[in-house]
C-alpha cells in the first residue's frame, strides 16, 4: 500500500529549510519546523521574497505563495515537538556529518515508527547516516536544488536498505511540491544532476587555474551553447566559492585521486574573502556581474 504523507517536519530553516517548509505548506502539507534560532525561517523566507522570478528560466517555484503558506508553518521550540505526529522529517541541517548523526539520532527517538526520514545534504549519500537510526529501510536523499534560482528539481535516491515503498514515496512527494523528481537508481556520490555539475565544476575549475583559458569564456561558451543565463563560473560565485571547494574536498576524500583536488587557486580565493556574491567578489564582482551584463556574449 502506497505511504501517506500528511506531516512534515523541517530541522533547519536556513537557506534551504525555510523554502522547502514554505512551498510544502503552500501545496497544502501540515509543516513542522525547528531550528535553534527562531528567527531564520521568517528572515530568510523574507529575503527570496523580492527575487524577479521573470528571470528564472525553468518553472518558477510560485514564491507569491509563500507569505500566506508561512504563517501555517508550526514553529517548534524543539527538534521532540518537531518530529512529534510527522510521517516524513526532512534534515535541512549544515553540512557537517557529525552534526547530523546527532541530528538523526535525535530524530530517531522522537519521530513515531512509521516515519520517513529524508536528508537534503549536498554532498552525503545517506548510507552515512543511515545507521544513526534503527530504520534504515525508511531513510533517503532528498536533494533540492535552489528554489529561489529557479532549479525547481530534487535527486531522490536511497541508501543500503532503503524499500521500494519508501523510494515511491519519496518521488512522488517531491512530485507533489511542483518539484521535478531525479530518481537515483544506485546509490552515488553526486546523486544525479550534481554528478553532472561536478564534472562541469572539476574541468572548468583546472582550465582556469592552469592558465588555459579566460573564465568569461568558459561561461560564454556554456551560456550560449546551453541558452542558460549563468555559465559555471557565475554559478561557483552564487553557490560560494568556500562551499564548492568543501564539496569537492568531500569527492577528493572519498577518491584520493589527485586530479580530484580542487585547484590551489580556488583555495587562495578563499583565503583572501572573495567568496563569491555573498561576499561581493569572487570570479566576477556583485551586485552587478559582469556576465549579466546584455553584451556579454558578444563583447
Ligand atoms: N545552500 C545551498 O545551495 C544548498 C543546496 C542544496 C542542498 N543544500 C544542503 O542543505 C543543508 C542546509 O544548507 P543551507 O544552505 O540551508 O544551510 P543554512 O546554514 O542556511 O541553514 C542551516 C540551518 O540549520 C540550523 N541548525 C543547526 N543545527 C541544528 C539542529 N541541531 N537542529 C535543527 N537545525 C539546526 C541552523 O541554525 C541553520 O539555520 C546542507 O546539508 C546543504 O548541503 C544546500
Amino acid at each position: 500500500m502506497a505511504i501517506k504523507i500528511a506531516n512534515v517536519a523541517l530541522l533547519g530553516l536556513g537557506n534551504l529549510g525555510a523554502q522547502i517548509a514554505a512551498q510544502a505548506a503552500a501545496c497544502g502539507y501540515q509543516v513542522w519546523g525547528y531550528d535553534p534560532d527562531p528567527e531564520i525561517f521568517h528572515k530568510t523566507l523574507e529575503g527570496f521574497m523580492s527575487i524577479d522570478q521573470s528571470k528564472v528560466r525553468t518553472t518558477p517555484i510560485k514564491v507569491d505563495l509563500w507569505p500566506r503558506a508561512a504563517k501555517l508553518v508550526k514553529i517548534c521550540s524543539s527538534l521532540a515537538e518537531a518530529c512529534a505526529q510527522a510521517d516524513l522529517v526532512i534534515e535541512v541541517v549544515p553540512e557537517n556529518l557529525d552534526i547530523k548523526l546527532q541530528v538523526w539520532a535525535e530524530m530517531d527517538q522522537a519521530a513515531p515508527g512509521h516515519a520517513i526520514f529524508a536528508t537534503n545534504s549536498s554532498s552525503m549519500p545517506v548510507s552515512k547516516v543511515e545507521d544513526a537510526t534503527g530504520r534504515p529501510e525508511k531513510v533517503l536523499n532528498m536533494h533540492f536544488y535552489r528554489p529561489e534560482l529557479g532549479q525547481n528539481m530534487a535527486d531522490v535516491m536511497g541508501g543500503t536498505q532503503t524499500s521500494a515503498e519508501v523510494m515511491e514515496a519519496g518521488r512522488s512527494f517531491v512530485a507533489s511540491l511542483d518539484v521535478i523528481p531525479l530518481k537515483v537508481l544506485k546509490e552515488s556520490l553526486g546523486f544525479c544532476f550534481n554528478r553532472v555539475w561536478r564534472a562541469i565544476k572539476r574541468e572548468t575549475l583546472h582550465m582556469w587555474a592552469q592558465g588555459i583559458v579566460d573564465f568569461r569564456d568558459v561561461d560564454r561558451a556554456y551560456m550560449i551553447f546551453n541558452n542558460t543565463a549563468w555559465g559555471p563560473f557565475g554559478l561557483m560565485d552564487a553557490v560560494g566559492l568556500d562551499v564548492v571547494y568543501d564539496i569537492e574536498m568531500v569527492y577528493y576524500n572519498e577518491s584520493g585521486d589527485p586530479r580530484d583536488h580542487p585547484p590551489q587557486a580556488l583555495k587562495d580565493k578563499v583565503e583572501a574573502g572573495e567568496l563569491g556574491a555573498k561576499s561581493g567578489q569572487g570570479f566576477y564582482s556583485y551586485p552587478e556581474p559582469e556576465y549579466q551584463d546584455p553584451d556579454f556574449l558578444n563583447p
